[in-house]
């Protein structure tokens, strides 16, 4: 690929996305170039620098509410998950907060700078994997990663240098020369990420990265993230997948229709949906079925008992501690005994249908189509 001429500094997303609609998948930043500009300092209660602040966002399209007043934070150096289910409105926060459309009301701050009066200095402070693969399917992906880094004002060599490091890093240098067309779903996966990191970002937004990616290269995208984040990287990661929540978020807020409806720690969630279960092992594996009746009777959290016959255990939901109590006296009451008890806290699974009353990880083909409205 013939080099281009330099672009301007500070040029604008849309400039960018206007040149190569398909290339750009990063608004990203050119390093050290956060200079010269008015920062707003901003640092949470606890005295932790604050990279992410969003306070009170509100988007319409037509009669559609997508954000209704979002707060949220994301802390330096760590790892937000936004769950939702469909349309609960992450794509446009994260588009909201990349600059891409402005918001009707409310508040964001990133690396210090408003996402409505700073725009042009925020994109070079910031990194975008969006929720549908971007790449440019004619260019290889050294190509792509290449152009991008010009048009992010990289020196030719700087570029090149930059796209066969990340190429190298994200295991792509064997198809480095070949068209991304010819790409599986989750090397051109891999090839956004690497584009998203081009400008070296203080704040990098992932949107879904690995909806519809098997397993292992699901695993592979994680390990990239979590270095990111060794790296000092902070990240806003939209997701369904609870064990990619579990996997790679710290702290985790879960929005549905617009609204923050529970954020907190993977266990905080846990133990506000209330619910736990007993796992009941008797002292002789004989009185599984008597402990189970017994159990079943009591009916403490409303759902009846289980019984895990590979374990050995009955499974009993219960809302309190005082409903333990219980258990124990149903149990020596009946003249049982048990052999071990242990408490769990619901899967993020269960947090997730507790909270949005949908399940986790809907098929792609169920996703609702986006009717397009000027923005
Ligand atoms: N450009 C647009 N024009 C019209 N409506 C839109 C547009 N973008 C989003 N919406 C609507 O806003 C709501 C939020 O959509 P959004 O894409 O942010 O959801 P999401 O949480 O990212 O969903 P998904 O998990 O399916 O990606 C939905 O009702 C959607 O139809
Ligand atoms: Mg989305």
């Amino acid at each position: 690929m013939r080099e281009g001429s330099r672009t301007a500094p500070n040029r604008p997303v849309s400039a960018i996305c206007q040149r190569t609609p398909q290339a750009v998948s990063a608004v990203a930043a050119v390093p050290g170039t956060v200079v010269g500009m008015t920062r707003i300092d901003n640092y949470s209660p606890s005295g932790r620098p604050v990279a992410v602040s969003v306070r009170g966002l509100v988007k319409h399209f037509g009669r559609t509410r997508a954000l209704d007043g979002v707060d949220l934070d994301v802390h330096e150096g760590t790892v937000l998950g936004v769950l939702g289910p469909n349309g609960a409105g992450k794509t446009t926060l994260v588009r909201c907060l990349s600059t891409l459309i402005t918001p009707d009301a409310g508040k964001a701050v990133v690396a210090g700078y408003d996402v409505v009066q700073q725009p042009r200095q925020l994109r070079r402070v910031i990194g975008l994997t969006g929720q549908y693969a971007s790449v440019d399917e004619k260019l290889s992906g050294r190509e792509n990663l290449y152009l991008i880094g010009r048009l992010l004002d990289l020196s030719g060599k700087e570029a090149r240098s930059r796209a066969d490091a990340l190429l190298e890093r994200f295991s792509l240098t064997d198809a480095a020369t070949r068209p991304a067309r010819t790409y599986s779903g989750g090397m051109r996966r891999r090839l956004d990420l690497a584009a998203s990191m081009i400008g070296r970002p203080h704040v990098l937004y992932l949107d879904e990265p690995t909806t519809g990616l098997d397993p292992r290269t699901r695993n592979e995208v994680w390990a990239e993230v979590k270095a990111m984040v060794r790296d000092g990287v902070t990240v806003l990661l939209t997701t369904q997948y609870m064990e990619e929540a579990e996997q790679l978020a710290g702290e985790l807020t879960v929005i549905d229709r617009g609204k923050v409806i529970a954020n907190g720690g993977t266990d905080e969630l846990k133990a506000k949906v209330g619910g736990r279960t007993l796992r009941i092992r008797p002292a002789d594996p004989l009185e599984l079925r008597p402990l189970a009746e017994a159990l079943d009777r009591l009916r403490l959290a409303g759902s009846a008992t289980t019984v895990d016959a590979e374990s050995g255990e009955v499974l009993v939901p219960i809302v309190s501690d005082e409903q333990l109590t219980g258990v124990v006296g149903a149990v020596t009451a009946r003249g049982l005994t048990i052999g071990s008890i242990t408490t769990e806290l619901p899967s993020l699974d269960e947090v997730f249908l507790s909270l949005t009353g949908q399940k986790t990880s809907a098929p792609q083909d169920l996703r609702p189509e986006l009717e397009e409205v000027a923005v």
